[in-house]
């Protein structure tokens, strides 16, 4: 056998193929074997959960409409908001396989190419390990850059202004419009573009250390007056 170069070939075929099983398979299935993946529920974290309120002061109206006014109590409040942003994220993932963001976005940093210089610290197995990454959304191209830390890169409603009209702040961008996340014009988000951007902000929050977050302080919870209820 080993005298043909097919020969060769087929049995060193065998091992590549063998070798790639042991290393992308098994050894991270016994290497989180013992590592929960996460709930949608558990996912709330506080660099998210300033974006979420931060959506709350910036939208108020239609922050409102979607998911109600917080409860005053702090104790209350942090369940109220652990909850409605679980809802958002799952909603906010749907339609991002939906609309499939994903065939221009990768949400994945490689350890080559000096990817962290652009986009922060390469990506480890263990922030895949969670509802929301079932399926992975790795992507399949990088029309568009890595999403996997754009939480905190961007405010909500820079956001939201590119989701409306991307050219309107890149310009010649080639990724297109959706009006559809709104009731109008872009400072009126609906209920999937106030998921959408939940679930872009989550992307990242989870690196405590991770630079874009280190200015930013949760607001504490007794400030959360939606500025529409002051009025009322
Ligand atoms: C046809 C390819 C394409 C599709 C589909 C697409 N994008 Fe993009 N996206 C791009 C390109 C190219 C850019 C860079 C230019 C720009 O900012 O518009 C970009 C930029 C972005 C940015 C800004 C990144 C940054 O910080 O500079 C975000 C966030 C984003 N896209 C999210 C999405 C989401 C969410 C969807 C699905 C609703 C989506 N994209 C669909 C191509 C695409």
């Amino acid at each position: 056998m080993f005298e043909s170069k097919s020969g060769v070939f087929f049995v060193a075929g065998l091992a590549f193929f063998g070798f790639a099983f042991l290393s992308n398979a098994l050894v991270p299935a016994m290497m989180y074997r013992d590592l929960p993946e996460k709930k949608v529920e558990e996912l709330a974290n506080p660099n998210l959960r300033y974006q979420f309120e931060d959506l709350a002061h910036r939208f108020p109206e239609a922050f409102k409409e979607v998911y109600g006014t917080p409860p005053t109590d702090s104790t209350e409040a942090s369940d109220w908001y652990n909850g409605k942003i679980a809802e958002a994220l799952t909603l906010g993932r749907k339609v991002y396989v939906g609309e499939a963001c994903w065939h221009c976005h990768s949400q994945f940093v490689r350890p080559v190419s000096n990817e962290d210089l652009r986009w922060g610290p390469v990506s480890s197995s263990e922030e895949y390990q969670n509802e929301l990454q079932r399926p992975v959304m790795f992507g399949t191209r990088r029309v568009g850059p890595d999403l996997s830390r754009e939480g905190g890169r961007r405010s909500s409603d820079w956001h939201a202004v590119h989701f409306f009209k991307p050219t309107e702040l890149s310009e010649g961008s080639p990724m297109p419009a959706y009006p559809w996340f709104f009731d109008g014009s872009p400072d009126k988000p609906n209920a999937r573009g106030l998921a959408l951007i939940t679930y872009i902000q989550w992307l990242g929050s989870w690196l405590e250390s991770y630079p874009y977050y280190e200015d930013f302080v949760p607001s504490p919870v007794a400030e959360i007056t939606l500025e529409s209820d002051a009025t009322e």
